[in-house]
Protein backbone atom coordinates (compact mmCIF):
# COMPACT_ATOMS: atom_id res chain seq x y z
CA UNK A 1 0.00 0.00 0.00
CA UNK A 2 1.49 3.72 -0.62
CA UNK A 3 2.33 5.23 2.45
CA UNK A 4 2.28 8.84 3.64
CA UNK A 5 2.72 11.10 7.33
CA UNK A 6 1.34 14.19 8.54
CA UNK A 7 3.33 16.14 10.60
CA UNK A 8 2.24 18.54 13.15
CA UNK A 9 2.88 20.00 16.21
CA UNK A 10 0.49 21.61 18.79
CA UNK A 11 2.29 25.44 18.88
CA UNK A 12 2.53 25.52 15.11
CA UNK A 13 -0.39 27.08 13.78
CA UNK A 14 -1.51 28.52 10.74
CA UNK A 15 -4.57 30.35 12.36
CA UNK A 16 -7.45 30.44 14.46
CA UNK A 17 -10.10 29.08 12.35
CA UNK A 18 -13.28 31.98 11.30
CA UNK A 19 -16.46 30.43 11.38
CA UNK A 20 -17.43 31.90 8.22
CA UNK A 21 -15.46 30.26 6.18
CA UNK A 22 -18.13 27.90 6.22
CA UNK A 23 -20.52 30.76 4.79
CA UNK A 24 -22.90 29.80 2.10
CA UNK A 25 -24.78 32.25 -0.79
CA UNK A 26 -28.06 33.04 -2.05
CA UNK A 27 -28.47 34.51 -5.02
CA UNK A 28 -32.44 35.81 -6.95
CA UNK A 29 -31.48 33.52 -9.02
CA UNK A 30 -33.29 29.99 -10.87
CA UNK A 31 -34.88 28.12 -8.11
CA UNK A 32 -32.51 29.78 -5.05
CA UNK A 33 -35.17 31.49 -3.24
CA UNK A 34 -38.26 30.87 -5.36
CA UNK A 35 -39.64 27.44 -5.11
CA UNK A 36 -36.12 26.74 -3.26
CA UNK A 37 -36.36 28.37 0.34
CA UNK A 38 -39.47 30.23 -0.54
CA UNK A 39 -42.73 28.60 -1.53
CA UNK A 40 -45.41 30.02 0.21
CA UNK A 41 -48.17 27.64 -1.58
CA UNK A 42 -46.38 24.62 -0.79
CA UNK A 43 -47.44 22.61 2.57
CA UNK A 44 -44.13 21.87 3.06
CA UNK A 45 -43.93 25.88 3.77
CA UNK A 46 -44.52 27.40 7.26
CA UNK A 47 -46.90 30.94 7.64
CA UNK A 48 -43.73 32.97 6.09
CA UNK A 49 -43.75 30.46 3.18
CA UNK A 50 -40.23 29.45 4.16
CA UNK A 51 -39.55 25.82 3.33
CA UNK A 52 -39.28 23.90 6.49
CA UNK A 53 -37.62 21.00 4.54
CA UNK A 54 -35.05 23.03 3.36
CA UNK A 55 -34.52 24.86 6.43
CA UNK A 56 -34.21 21.59 8.06
CA UNK A 57 -30.66 20.44 5.68
CA UNK A 58 -29.76 24.23 6.14
CA UNK A 59 -29.52 24.05 9.94
CA UNK A 60 -27.72 20.57 9.82
CA UNK A 61 -24.41 22.53 7.59
CA UNK A 62 -24.74 24.81 10.57
CA UNK A 63 -23.90 27.52 8.37
CA UNK A 64 -22.70 30.78 9.76
CA UNK A 65 -23.02 33.49 7.13
CA UNK A 66 -25.07 33.98 3.57
CA UNK A 67 -24.68 36.20 1.25
CA UNK A 68 -27.10 37.81 -0.50
CA UNK A 69 -28.97 38.89 -2.79
CA UNK A 70 -26.38 38.24 -5.31
CA UNK A 71 -24.03 37.86 -7.56
CA UNK A 72 -24.98 39.45 -11.22
CA UNK A 73 -28.62 40.02 -9.81
CA UNK A 74 -27.52 42.42 -7.71
CA UNK A 75 -25.81 44.71 -10.03
CA UNK A 76 -28.84 45.71 -11.43
CA UNK A 77 -31.06 45.40 -8.20
CA UNK A 78 -33.20 48.35 -6.54
CA UNK A 79 -33.51 46.88 -2.86
CA UNK A 80 -36.41 49.09 -2.70
CA UNK A 81 -38.50 46.80 -4.71
CA UNK A 82 -38.33 43.74 -2.24
CA UNK A 83 -39.88 45.67 1.32
CA UNK A 84 -43.09 47.08 2.13
CA UNK A 85 -46.15 45.58 1.13
CA UNK A 86 -45.99 42.42 -0.99
CA UNK A 87 -48.77 43.62 -3.08
CA UNK A 88 -47.62 46.72 -4.37
CA UNK A 89 -43.78 45.38 -4.99
CA UNK A 90 -42.78 45.61 -8.83
CA UNK A 91 -42.12 42.87 -11.11
CA UNK A 92 -38.93 43.97 -13.18
CA UNK A 93 -37.36 42.08 -16.54
CA UNK A 94 -33.90 41.17 -14.33
CA UNK A 95 -30.94 41.43 -16.75
CA UNK A 96 -28.04 39.34 -14.86
CA UNK A 97 -29.91 36.48 -15.79
CA UNK A 98 -32.81 37.02 -18.37
CA UNK A 99 -35.85 36.32 -15.75
CA UNK A 100 -38.62 37.76 -14.36
CA UNK A 101 -38.34 39.05 -10.84
CA UNK A 102 -41.53 39.33 -8.78
CA UNK A 103 -39.81 40.96 -5.39
CA UNK A 104 -42.01 38.49 -3.45
CA UNK A 105 -39.27 38.03 -1.07
CA UNK A 106 -36.56 40.72 -0.41
CA UNK A 107 -34.82 42.14 2.15
CA UNK A 108 -36.89 41.84 5.09
CA UNK A 109 -37.83 38.26 4.62
CA UNK A 110 -34.08 37.27 4.14
CA UNK A 111 -33.88 38.17 7.61
CA UNK A 112 -36.48 36.46 8.92
CA UNK A 113 -35.12 33.58 6.95
CA UNK A 114 -31.44 34.27 8.71
CA UNK A 115 -33.19 34.05 12.12
CA UNK A 116 -34.94 30.78 11.46
CA UNK A 117 -31.72 29.59 9.79
CA UNK A 118 -29.82 30.51 12.81
CA UNK A 119 -27.63 31.90 10.14
CA UNK A 120 -26.03 35.84 9.52
CA UNK A 121 -26.50 37.63 6.55
CA UNK A 122 -23.84 39.07 4.43
CA UNK A 123 -25.52 41.67 2.50
CA UNK A 124 -24.16 43.13 -1.18
CA UNK A 125 -24.88 46.43 -2.23
CA UNK A 126 -25.33 47.68 -5.72
CA UNK A 127 -22.56 49.24 -7.04
CA UNK A 128 -23.14 48.61 -10.76
CA UNK A 129 -26.43 50.99 -11.71
CA UNK A 130 -26.28 52.66 -8.24
CA UNK A 131 -24.16 53.61 -6.32
CA UNK A 132 -23.36 55.72 -2.58
CA UNK A 133 -26.53 57.04 -2.37
CA UNK A 134 -28.12 53.62 -2.42
CA UNK A 135 -25.27 52.30 -0.38
CA UNK A 136 -25.87 54.20 2.71
CA UNK A 137 -29.52 54.30 2.41
CA UNK A 138 -30.04 50.02 2.78
CA UNK A 139 -27.12 50.39 6.01
CA UNK A 140 -29.78 53.40 6.97
CA UNK A 141 -32.62 50.65 6.28
CA UNK A 142 -30.87 47.75 8.45
CA UNK A 143 -29.04 49.33 10.76
CA UNK A 144 -30.25 52.93 11.91
CA UNK A 145 -32.77 52.41 15.19
CA UNK A 146 -34.81 54.95 14.49
CA UNK A 147 -36.30 58.52 13.68
CA UNK A 148 -35.06 58.87 10.05
CA UNK A 149 -36.43 58.12 6.71
CA UNK A 150 -35.13 54.90 5.83
CA UNK A 151 -35.57 53.38 9.53
CA UNK A 152 -38.85 54.08 10.13
CA UNK A 153 -39.77 52.21 6.73
CA UNK A 154 -37.82 49.15 8.10
CA UNK A 155 -40.43 49.97 11.48
CA UNK A 156 -43.16 50.41 9.46
CA UNK A 157 -42.65 47.22 7.64
CA UNK A 158 -42.66 45.26 10.67
CA UNK A 159 -39.05 44.88 11.94
CA UNK A 160 -39.30 47.60 15.29
CA UNK A 161 -35.34 46.37 15.68
CA UNK A 162 -32.77 47.43 13.89
CA UNK A 163 -31.22 44.30 11.62
CA UNK A 164 -27.95 45.14 12.81
CA UNK A 165 -26.44 43.58 9.65
CA UNK A 166 -22.35 43.86 10.26
CA UNK A 167 -20.80 42.29 6.85
CA UNK A 168 -21.51 43.79 3.43
CA UNK A 169 -19.96 43.15 -0.13
CA UNK A 170 -18.97 46.32 -2.02
CA UNK A 171 -20.90 45.16 -5.38
CA UNK A 172 -19.86 42.16 -7.28
CA UNK A 173 -17.10 41.03 -9.86
CA UNK A 174 -17.46 44.50 -11.14
CA UNK A 175 -14.29 43.61 -12.80
CA UNK A 176 -16.08 40.90 -16.09
CA UNK A 177 -17.87 42.72 -18.59
CA UNK A 178 -20.97 40.63 -17.94
CA UNK A 179 -21.61 42.53 -15.08
CA UNK A 180 -24.55 45.37 -14.89
CA UNK A 181 -22.28 49.02 -14.72
CA UNK A 182 -18.73 46.70 -14.94
CA UNK A 183 -15.62 49.36 -14.07
CA UNK A 184 -12.18 49.65 -14.60
CA UNK A 185 -10.01 49.20 -11.58
CA UNK A 186 -9.65 52.87 -10.57
CA UNK A 187 -13.71 53.27 -11.58
CA UNK A 188 -14.76 50.93 -9.10
CA UNK A 189 -11.42 51.40 -6.54
CA UNK A 190 -13.25 55.12 -6.29
CA UNK A 191 -16.73 53.99 -5.94
CA UNK A 192 -15.96 51.59 -3.42
CA UNK A 193 -13.90 54.08 -1.72
CA UNK A 194 -17.41 56.73 -1.34
CA UNK A 195 -19.94 53.94 -0.62
CA UNK A 196 -17.58 52.12 2.28
CA UNK A 197 -17.29 56.27 3.20
CA UNK A 198 -20.68 56.97 3.80
CA UNK A 199 -22.04 53.50 4.50
CA UNK A 200 -19.51 53.39 7.61
CA UNK A 201 -20.72 56.85 8.63
CA UNK A 202 -24.24 55.80 9.24
CA UNK A 203 -23.06 52.28 10.94
CA UNK A 204 -19.54 52.42 12.47
CA UNK A 205 -19.26 49.11 13.39
CA UNK A 206 -19.65 47.42 9.87
CA UNK A 207 -17.27 45.48 7.73
CA UNK A 208 -16.58 45.81 4.15
CA UNK A 209 -15.55 43.52 1.32
CA UNK A 210 -14.18 44.72 -1.63
CA UNK A 211 -14.45 43.20 -5.15
CA UNK A 212 -11.30 41.20 -6.01
CA UNK A 213 -11.06 39.45 -9.67
CA UNK A 214 -13.84 37.13 -10.38
CA UNK A 215 -11.21 34.28 -11.23
CA UNK A 216 -7.30 34.20 -11.62
CA UNK A 217 -7.71 33.58 -15.26
CA UNK A 218 -9.07 37.01 -15.37
CA UNK A 219 -6.83 39.50 -18.37
CA UNK A 220 -6.59 42.06 -15.68
CA UNK A 221 -5.71 39.44 -12.34
CA UNK A 222 -3.26 41.23 -9.92
CA UNK A 223 -3.48 44.66 -11.75
CA UNK A 224 -6.38 44.47 -9.89
CA UNK A 225 -6.66 44.21 -6.66
CA UNK A 226 -3.34 46.53 -6.25
CA UNK A 227 -5.13 49.56 -7.91
CA UNK A 228 -8.25 48.91 -6.48
CA UNK A 229 -6.35 48.46 -2.72
CA UNK A 230 -4.93 51.79 -3.92
CA UNK A 231 -8.29 53.67 -3.60
CA UNK A 232 -9.65 51.79 -0.55
CA UNK A 233 -7.41 50.06 1.34
CA UNK A 234 -8.22 52.23 4.25
CA UNK A 235 -12.07 51.89 3.92
CA UNK A 236 -12.31 47.87 3.71
CA UNK A 237 -11.76 45.07 5.86
CA UNK A 238 -11.74 41.99 3.26
CA UNK A 239 -11.16 41.44 -0.96
CA UNK A 240 -13.13 38.94 -2.64
CA UNK A 241 -11.84 35.42 -4.61
CA UNK A 242 -14.31 33.83 -6.90
CA UNK A 243 -13.75 30.49 -8.63
CA UNK A 244 -15.20 27.51 -10.67
CA UNK A 245 -13.78 24.42 -11.44
CA UNK A 246 -14.91 22.07 -14.12
CA UNK A 247 -14.10 18.94 -15.21
CA UNK A 248 -15.42 19.75 -19.19
CA UNK A 249 -12.58 17.28 -19.90
CA UNK A 250 -13.69 14.23 -18.24
CA UNK A 251 -9.37 13.76 -16.63
CA UNK A 252 -10.86 12.98 -12.91
CA UNK A 253 -7.13 12.87 -11.93
CA UNK A 254 -6.30 16.12 -13.51
CA UNK A 255 -9.73 18.08 -11.86
CA UNK A 256 -9.21 16.59 -8.54
CA UNK A 257 -5.80 18.39 -8.55
CA UNK A 258 -7.53 22.09 -9.21
CA UNK A 259 -7.35 22.89 -5.65
CA UNK A 260 -3.85 23.33 -6.17
CA UNK A 261 -4.92 26.68 -8.44
CA UNK A 262 -7.09 27.71 -5.51
CA UNK A 263 -4.29 27.45 -3.54
CA UNK A 264 -1.48 29.49 -5.73
CA UNK A 265 -4.73 32.01 -6.15
CA UNK A 266 -4.81 32.64 -2.13
CA UNK A 267 -1.13 33.13 -1.90
CA UNK A 268 -0.85 35.42 -4.60
CA UNK A 269 -4.09 37.36 -3.55
CA UNK A 270 -2.39 37.58 0.15
CA UNK A 271 1.28 38.80 -1.62
CA UNK A 272 -1.00 41.33 -3.56
CA UNK A 273 -2.59 42.95 -0.15
CA UNK A 274 0.91 43.10 1.55
CA UNK A 275 2.25 44.69 -1.58
CA UNK A 276 -0.47 47.39 -1.01
CA UNK A 277 0.47 47.23 2.70
CA UNK A 278 4.25 48.13 2.36
CA UNK A 279 3.32 50.66 -0.50
CA UNK A 280 1.52 52.23 1.79
CA UNK A 281 3.13 52.11 5.12
CA UNK A 282 -0.16 50.59 6.26
CA UNK A 283 -0.18 48.91 9.50
CA UNK A 284 -3.39 47.28 8.79
CA UNK A 285 -3.42 43.65 7.31
CA UNK A 286 -6.44 42.91 4.45
CA UNK A 287 -8.06 39.59 4.71
CA UNK A 288 -9.75 37.61 2.27
CA UNK A 289 -13.40 36.68 1.58
CA UNK A 290 -13.62 33.52 -1.14
CA UNK A 291 -16.97 34.39 -1.55
CA UNK A 292 -17.93 32.18 -4.27
CA UNK A 293 -16.34 28.80 -5.01
CA UNK A 294 -17.57 25.66 -6.22
CA UNK A 295 -17.34 23.22 -9.28
CA UNK A 296 -19.59 24.31 -11.81
CA UNK A 297 -20.42 23.40 -15.36
CA UNK A 298 -22.96 20.43 -15.66
CA UNK A 299 -25.56 22.57 -16.07
CA UNK A 300 -24.52 24.69 -19.21
CA UNK A 301 -26.25 22.97 -21.61
CA UNK A 302 -29.39 22.53 -19.95
CA UNK A 303 -29.30 26.43 -19.33
CA UNK A 304 -29.17 27.25 -22.89
CA UNK A 305 -32.79 25.83 -23.30
CA UNK A 306 -34.46 28.03 -20.24
CA UNK A 307 -36.97 29.89 -21.45
CA UNK A 308 -36.24 34.14 -21.04
CA UNK A 309 -37.93 36.07 -18.41
CA UNK A 310 -40.18 32.72 -16.64
CA UNK A 311 -39.66 33.33 -13.38
CA UNK A 312 -37.83 31.08 -11.18
CA UNK A 313 -36.47 29.04 -14.35
CA UNK A 314 -34.17 26.26 -13.80
CA UNK A 315 -30.81 28.17 -14.14
CA UNK A 316 -27.38 26.44 -12.84
CA UNK A 317 -28.73 23.51 -11.77
CA UNK A 318 -25.98 21.47 -11.59
CA UNK A 319 -26.43 17.70 -10.70
CA UNK A 320 -23.05 17.03 -8.59
CA UNK A 321 -21.75 13.74 -8.68
CA UNK A 322 -18.92 12.02 -6.32
CA UNK A 323 -16.06 13.56 -7.64
CA UNK A 324 -17.34 17.01 -7.23
CA UNK A 325 -17.41 15.96 -3.74
CA UNK A 326 -13.95 15.00 -3.76
CA UNK A 327 -12.94 18.62 -5.20
CA UNK A 328 -14.90 20.45 -2.57
CA UNK A 329 -13.62 18.30 -0.31
CA UNK A 330 -9.71 19.61 -1.28
CA UNK A 331 -11.17 23.08 -1.43
CA UNK A 332 -12.31 22.91 1.91
CA UNK A 333 -8.92 21.80 3.11
CA UNK A 334 -6.92 24.50 0.67
CA UNK A 335 -9.24 26.92 2.78
CA UNK A 336 -8.52 25.74 6.00
CA UNK A 337 -4.83 25.77 5.34
CA UNK A 338 -4.84 29.44 4.82
CA UNK A 339 -6.70 29.89 8.03
CA UNK A 340 -4.39 32.67 9.09
CA UNK A 341 -6.08 34.91 5.78
CA UNK A 342 -8.83 33.80 4.70
CA UNK A 343 -11.46 34.67 7.08
CA UNK A 344 -14.78 34.44 5.09
CA UNK A 345 -15.95 31.76 2.24
CA UNK A 346 -19.12 31.04 0.54
CA UNK A 347 -20.11 27.82 -0.74
CA UNK A 348 -21.67 29.05 -4.62
CA UNK A 349 -24.50 28.72 -3.96
CA UNK A 350 -27.04 26.68 -1.15
CA UNK A 351 -30.11 25.39 -2.90
CA UNK A 352 -31.25 24.49 -6.17
CA UNK A 353 -28.67 26.88 -8.09
CA UNK A 354 -25.12 25.26 -8.11
CA UNK A 355 -26.12 23.74 -4.71
CA UNK A 356 -25.41 21.34 -1.74
CA UNK A 357 -29.52 21.08 -1.40
CA UNK A 358 -31.92 20.31 -3.79
CA UNK A 359 -35.70 20.69 -4.34
CA UNK A 360 -38.99 19.85 -6.02
CA UNK A 361 -42.18 20.67 -4.93
CA UNK A 362 -42.37 17.09 -2.54
CA UNK A 363 -39.30 17.81 -1.25
CA UNK A 364 -35.34 18.31 -0.56
CA UNK A 365 -32.40 16.65 -0.63
CA UNK A 366 -28.68 16.48 -0.43
CA UNK A 367 -26.42 16.32 -3.34
CA UNK A 368 -23.03 14.91 -2.58
CA UNK A 369 -21.48 17.89 -2.32
CA UNK A 370 -23.19 18.64 0.65
CA UNK A 371 -21.45 15.70 3.05
CA UNK A 372 -17.70 17.37 2.83
CA UNK A 373 -19.38 20.99 3.20
CA UNK A 374 -21.25 19.98 6.25
CA UNK A 375 -18.50 18.05 7.53
CA UNK A 376 -16.24 20.76 7.59
CA UNK A 377 -18.77 23.05 9.03
CA UNK A 378 -19.52 20.63 12.11
CA UNK A 379 -16.26 19.63 12.88
CA UNK A 380 -13.55 22.06 11.31
CA UNK A 381 -14.22 24.67 14.30
CA UNK A 382 -11.03 25.81 16.09
CA UNK A 383 -7.36 26.10 15.22
CA UNK A 384 -5.60 25.26 12.32
CA UNK A 385 -2.95 23.64 12.41
CA UNK A 386 0.39 23.53 9.80
CA UNK A 387 -0.04 20.23 8.46
CA UNK A 388 2.89 19.26 6.61
CA UNK A 389 2.21 16.06 4.12
CA UNK A 390 5.02 13.50 2.63
CA UNK A 391 2.73 11.82 0.20
CA UNK A 392 3.33 10.27 -3.00
CA UNK A 393 2.57 12.66 -5.84
CA UNK A 394 0.53 13.28 -9.69
CA UNK A 395 2.45 14.37 -12.11
CA UNK A 396 -0.15 17.39 -12.98
CA UNK A 397 -0.52 18.66 -16.95
CA UNK A 398 -1.31 21.85 -15.65
CA UNK A 399 -0.14 22.16 -11.95
CA UNK A 400 3.23 19.98 -12.15
CA UNK A 401 3.49 18.14 -8.82
CA UNK A 402 0.05 18.02 -6.83
CA UNK A 403 0.28 15.32 -3.53
CA UNK A 404 -2.36 12.92 -4.03
CA UNK A 405 -2.95 13.38 0.00
CA UNK A 406 -4.78 16.34 0.68
CA UNK A 407 -5.20 17.04 4.67
CA UNK A 408 -4.97 19.49 7.29
CA UNK A 409 -5.37 18.64 11.14
CA UNK A 410 -7.63 21.45 12.95
CA UNK A 411 -7.59 21.09 17.20
CA UNK A 412 -10.98 21.78 17.93
CA UNK A 413 -10.51 22.31 21.59
CA UNK A 414 -8.25 21.04 24.30
CA UNK A 415 -10.12 17.42 23.81
CA UNK A 416 -10.87 17.07 20.03
CA UNK A 417 -8.59 17.10 16.82
CA UNK A 418 -10.12 16.26 13.51
CA UNK A 419 -8.19 15.68 10.23
CA UNK A 420 -9.70 16.27 7.10
CA UNK A 421 -8.18 14.30 4.53
CA UNK A 422 -8.80 13.54 0.47
CA UNK A 423 -7.22 10.58 -1.26
CA UNK A 424 -6.74 11.71 -4.91
CA UNK A 425 -5.53 8.11 -6.14
CA UNK A 426 -8.08 6.76 -8.07
CA UNK A 427 -6.21 3.23 -7.51
CA UNK A 428 -4.95 2.71 -4.56
CA UNK A 429 -5.16 3.20 -0.96
CA UNK A 430 -3.36 5.12 1.17
CA UNK A 431 -1.82 4.32 4.34
CA UNK A 432 -1.10 7.92 6.60
CA UNK A 433 0.34 8.21 10.14
CA UNK A 434 0.76 10.92 11.99
CA UNK A 435 2.77 11.17 15.49
CA UNK A 436 0.18 12.70 18.10
CA UNK A 437 2.32 12.31 21.31
CA UNK A 438 2.05 15.95 22.12
CA UNK A 439 -2.16 14.70 22.41
CA UNK A 440 -1.63 12.08 25.39
CA UNK A 441 -4.56 10.43 25.76
CA UNK A 442 -6.46 10.89 22.39
CA UNK A 443 -7.89 7.68 20.86
CA UNK A 444 -10.28 7.64 17.43
CA UNK A 445 -14.22 8.49 17.98
CA UNK A 446 -15.22 8.34 14.30
CA UNK A 447 -13.46 7.75 10.97
CA UNK A 448 -16.39 9.30 8.27
CA UNK A 449 -15.58 8.26 4.54
CA UNK A 450 -17.42 9.81 1.95
CA UNK A 451 -16.58 7.16 -1.30
CA UNK A 452 -18.16 5.52 -4.27
CA UNK A 453 -17.37 3.17 -6.87
CA UNK A 454 -18.46 5.55 -9.78
CA UNK A 455 -17.14 8.76 -9.62
CA UNK A 456 -19.76 9.70 -11.62
CA UNK A 457 -22.67 8.67 -9.38
CA UNK A 458 -25.11 11.30 -7.91
CA UNK A 459 -27.87 12.11 -5.37
CA UNK A 460 -31.51 11.98 -6.60
CA UNK A 461 -34.85 13.11 -5.14
CA UNK A 462 -35.45 9.18 -5.87
CA UNK A 463 -32.00 7.88 -4.92
CA UNK A 464 -31.03 10.21 -1.87
CA UNK A 465 -28.82 8.32 -0.63
CA UNK A 466 -27.22 6.69 -3.28
CA UNK A 467 -23.66 9.05 -2.19
CA UNK A 468 -22.98 8.64 1.55
CA UNK A 469 -21.34 8.80 4.24
CA UNK A 470 -19.99 6.11 6.25
CA UNK A 471 -18.29 4.78 9.39
CA UNK A 472 -14.94 3.09 8.96
CA UNK A 473 -13.02 1.32 11.35
CA UNK A 474 -9.07 1.79 9.25
CA UNK A 475 -8.05 4.02 11.69
CA UNK A 476 -6.17 3.57 15.27
CA UNK A 477 -3.73 5.48 17.52
CA UNK A 478 -1.01 3.04 18.94
CA UNK A 479 2.10 4.19 20.92
CA UNK A 480 0.96 8.03 20.19
CA UNK A 481 0.54 7.48 16.39
CA UNK A 482 -2.47 7.96 14.36
CA UNK A 483 -2.50 5.15 11.52
CA UNK A 484 -5.37 5.44 9.41
CA UNK A 485 -6.10 3.71 5.84
CA UNK A 486 -7.35 6.36 3.16
CA UNK A 487 -9.62 4.39 0.60
CA UNK A 488 -8.59 5.30 -2.97
CA UNK A 489 -10.67 8.46 -3.76
CA UNK A 490 -12.12 8.60 -0.55
CA UNK A 491 -13.11 12.34 1.97
CA UNK A 492 -11.71 11.45 5.14
CA UNK A 493 -13.16 12.99 8.67
CA UNK A 494 -10.96 11.15 11.26
CA UNK A 495 -12.03 12.90 14.88
CA UNK A 496 -10.16 12.26 17.66
CA UNK A 497 -9.90 12.68 21.40
CA UNK A 498 -9.73 11.65 24.82
O1 LIG B 1 -22.89 32.11 -8.55
C1 LIG B 1 -23.31 32.34 -9.86
C2 LIG B 1 -22.69 33.60 -10.45
O2 LIG B 1 -21.31 33.41 -10.60
C3 LIG B 1 -22.78 34.86 -9.62
O3 LIG B 1 -23.97 35.54 -9.81
C4 LIG B 1 -21.63 35.66 -10.11
O4 LIG B 1 -21.12 36.52 -9.13
C5 LIG B 1 -20.64 34.63 -10.59
O5 LIG B 1 -20.17 34.92 -11.85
Amino acid sequence: MKKAQLIIDKNFIVGEIDKRIYGSFLEHLGRAIYTGIYQPESPLSDKNGFRQDVLKLVRETAVPVIRYPGGNFVSGYNWEDGVGPKELRPCRAELAWGSTETNQFGLDEFIDWCKEANTEPMMAVNLGTRGADDARNIVEYCNHKSGTYWSDLRIKNGHKEPHNVKLWCLGNEMDGDWQIGHKTASEYGRAAHEAAKVMRWVSPDIELVACGSSSSGMDTFAQWEAEVLDHCYNDVNYLSLHTYYDNRDNDTQEFLCKSADMDSFISSVVSICDYVKAKKRSKKKIMLSFDEWNVWYHSSEKDKLCERWSQAPKLLEDEYNFEDALLVGSMLITLLRHADRVKIACLAQLVNVIAPIMTSDTGAWRQTIFFPYMHASVFGRGTALNTIIKAPVFESKKFGEVSLVDAVVVENDDENITVFAVNKDLDEDIEITCDLRQFEGFSVKEHIVLTNDDMKAINTEAAPNNVAPIHSAASKVEGGVLTATLGKHSWNVIRLGK
